[in-house]
């Protein structure tokens, strides 16, 4: 990366500092070193354009990003890297650098790994890995049980002093009320969330979708909104009851954002967050057995879609993951019931965020907020801002640029997308992260 970059000319939206409008943004040594708003008068608005002795430096580079939104970098506080143990499905390698492609420049990785997060020396290995080789700041959240078994308390503690910045058994639900109890209880001591995969597995088990007309027609054993449904209330009022920071994962049901609106406006310690999949499409795209809509929870009926979308605008559910659930061809080739649920998620994700500004939901800022200060917020960490002195992790976003999501050019190992072929409109084009400018323009 050049010395000194330059990025002029954009629309700056950073909700962190209440930033939007255009201005430049000077980057040095890889950190934010100031940002100029350009208000005023047309004249003075040229005048600043001109500012620029680009030429007459060495190891300076200008990036034009007129016409552009210039915004921090994603954080994106559920995603699966799957290593160690799945490198079959992706590693930190190609997960993090994905992730890059999407804009993404912090990723929250689910313990739901082969050994399982569960204790300070696997923490310890990601983040050497993700050192190593990732593209992106990666940090782990760790198992709430050992081996993710819902028996016995992890060491969280120790997890926490490691790095792991959450605890869940994302993936498995915790099923003993005892256990959620006494999390909630435990991970107030180090002031994190507890991230709630939120599923009762006996109103779950068997099913792999939807529970409705089309899944008896489809003649597969469906999942009901209940079961995610019940699982909320549950963590609900053990939040109430302990005064944990509960965090509800991928939500899903109109059920869910009703009782998480209602506890919110209890003053209830809780947030939440859903995917794109589970604002953008219904149950029908499981038609034909297409196992590449197979996640976990299901994709629900279109009154779902609203609700969900309506709670996104409401402030309801505060963020955007998108639950990057890579599998390998092979395994999402097996018959519907046996395929593993997930959808990869890391390239499609920030456009179809732009989907609902483009539909008039949501504006490009409160997106934003959604996919950059809220996580950060939620999880503690210093990202997902252009402050003065804060690591130069930068995404810039084309609006217009329209593009065919192709699975085959996904930098992710995982292919499982429900969107191949779908053309959707505004993408980052390019993002900036650990000293490194990637143009994705150049590379396609
Ligand atoms: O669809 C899903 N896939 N949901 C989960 O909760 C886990 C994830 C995975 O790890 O593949």
């Amino acid at each position: 990366m050049p010395d000194t970059i330059v990025i002029k000319n954009g629309h700056i939206i950073d909700p962190s500092q209440c930033i939007d409008g255009i201005g430049d943004i000077f980057i040095e040594d890889g950190k934010i070193v100031r940002i100029e708003q350009k208000s005023g008068s047309p004249e003075a608005k040229k005048k600043k354009n001109n500012d620029f002795r680009s030429s007459e430096l060495p190891n300076f580079q200008i990036i034009d990003a007129s016409g552009l939104y210039v915004i921090p970098g994603l954080v994106d506080m559920h995603v699966h890297l799957r290593e160690p143990g799945f490198e079959h499905k992706e590693t930190i390698k190609t997960g993090t650098l994905a992730a890059v492609k999407g804009g993404i420049t912090s990723v929250c990785c689910m313990p739901n790994t082969n050994p399982v997060n569960d204790n300070r020396t696997v923490t310890e290995f990601i983040l050497r890995k993700a050192y190593d080789e990732g593209s992106c700041n990666v940090y782990p959240i760790g198992a709430i049980t050992k081996g993710q078994k819902g028996e016995e308390l992890a060491e969280m503690g120790m997890m926490r002093e490691e790095g792991c910045v959450a605890f869940s058994d994302d993936g498995v639900p915790v099923a003993n009320g005892i256990l959620m109890r006494r999390a909630l209880e435990y991970s107030k001591t180090f002031n994190v969330p507890i991230i709630s995969h939120c599923e009762d597995v006996s109103l779950s088990e068997g099913g792999s979708m939807n529970e409705g007309a089309l899944s008896t027609q489809l003649g597969l054993r469906g999942i009901p909104s209940a079961s995610e449904d019940v699982m909320v209330a549950r963590d609900i009022i053990l939040a109430e009851l302990t005064g944990g920071r509960l965090h509800i994962a991928h939500v899903s049901t109109e059920g869910s954002v009703r009782l998480i609106r209602q506890a919110k406006e209890r003053g209830v310690n809780i947030t939440a967050e859903t995917c794109p999949h589970y604002f953008t499409i219904t149950e029908d795209a499981v038609k034909g057995y297409n196992t590449n809509a197979k996640v976990n929870p299901p994709l629900r009926r279109q009154k779902d879609v609203e609700a969900v979308t309506e709670g996104l605008k409401d402030g309801t559910i505060d963020v955007i993951a998108t639950d990057h659930a890579p599998h390998h061809r092979d395994e999402k080739l097996l018959e519907f019931d046996n395929a593993p649920s997930g959808i990869s998620g890391f390239e499609t994700a920030l456009s179809l965020g732009i989907g609902l500004v483009n539909a008039g939901v949501l504006t490009m800022s409160k997106l934003i907020e959604k996919t950059t200060l809220h996580p950060a917020k939620i999880l503690g960490i210093d990202k997902g801002t252009l402050k003065t002195g804060s690591d130069a992790e930068i995404a810039i976003v084309d609006m217009n640029k329209e593009f065919h999501v192709r699975s085959e050019k996904f930098v992710s190992k995982g292919r499982n997308t429900p969107f191949e072929g779908w053309k959707l409109k505004g993408m980052p084009v390019i993002t900036i992260c650990k000293g490194k400018v990637y143009d994705w323009r150049i590379d396609g």
